[in-house]
């Protein structure tokens, strides 16, 4: 607990005292939260217990009743959601926001965009520029494409519309990964997956991290299975409340989280 600040173990992105009210609901108290570079934080906990809550106030589309949140000692809260996506967070969201119509490739591409710097009056009288822009984009897209799944990137043609569910979600992970984060946010990756698919999004996950040793990531999940494998932290939440916080092993065996969650979902699990 109070080994000393080094570099290495100062946190890249911190949470201090959040709370967040809707009108009368609480549906965030005073949670403290932070990840260290490179390192996989899971959270769980029941239906409704602020998971997606958390992730909406780190990148900006929630804004705290009070409390922070800072990217290497930066204030975030009340800063704009593309101005954090710029600063390094990447998310995906809990149900899908692929662009259904465009190919596979052209929504990473759309992940891109904001390390695009033509503007529309550039794109009309500076096409060179603007193209080569793209160009750069459409390769860099590609590349990560290969990199997160070859069977995604084989499909790189076809409208993401037509993709099972489980490349949709991988797709979303490529896109989020195209604006080049250091922290990037899985709003329940495996949601939707049966074992088999879980167990490929897991190794896909694996190997982001193993190519990006510095990238930071949060996952919230249900799947117990994954939150079990991957992250090396896990934080739990019930009604807006950190209830623990530990390796896996130390948290399933809290009573506590086991009644909050273990014991409706992964009793089996706990029980193990
Ligand atoms: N924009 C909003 N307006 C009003 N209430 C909200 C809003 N967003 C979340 N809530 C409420 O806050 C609480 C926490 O919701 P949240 O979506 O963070 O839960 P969760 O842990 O992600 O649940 P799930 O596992 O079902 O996704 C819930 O009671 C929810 O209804
Ligand atoms: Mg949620």
């Amino acid at each position: 607990m109070n080994a000393p600040v080094t570099p290495e173990s100062r946190a890249l992105l911190e949470g201090k005292d959040l709370t967040m009210r809707f009108g009368g609901l609480v549906a965030m108290a005073e949670v403290d939260f932070s990840l260290r570079k490179g390192e996989v934080l899971g959270i769980i906990g029941p239906n409704g217990a602020g998971k997606s809550t958390l992730l909406n106030i780190i990148t900006g589309l929630y804004v705290p009743s009070s409390g922070e949140v800072r990217l290497e000692g930066e204030l975030l809260n009340g800063q704009p959601a593309h101005r954090i996506v710029a600063k390094g967070i990447a998310r995906t969201f809990q149900s899908s926001r692929l662009f259904a119509d465009l190919s596979v490739l052209d929504n990473v591409i759309i992940g891109r965009h904001t390390h695009m710097k033509t503007g529309i009056f550039e794109a009309i009288f500076n096409r060179r520029k603007a193209e080569a822009e793209l160009d750069a984009a459409a390769e860099l897209a590609e590349g990560l494409l290969k990199a997160v799944s070859r069977e995604l990137h084989a499909q790189r043609h076809r409208p993401a519309g037509e993709l099972p569910q489980a490349d949709r979600r991988r797709l979303e992970i490529a896109r989020a990964l195209a604006s080049e984060p250091k922290v990037l946010l899985l709003d329940e990756p495996s949601s939707g997956m049966d074992d088999s698919d879980t167990d490929a999004l897991m190794d896909d996950i694996r190997s982001v991290c193993a190519e990006r040793p510095e990238l930071a990531l949060m996952i919230i999940e249900h799947d117990m299975r994954l939150i079990a494998s991957l992250p090396q932290r896990v934080l739990v939440l019930d009604y807006g409340q950190k209830l623990a916080e530990g390796t896996y092993e130390e948290v399933r065996l809290i009573p506590r989280v086991q009644e909050a969650y273990l014991g409706r979902k992964g009793a089996q699990h706990a029980q193990a």
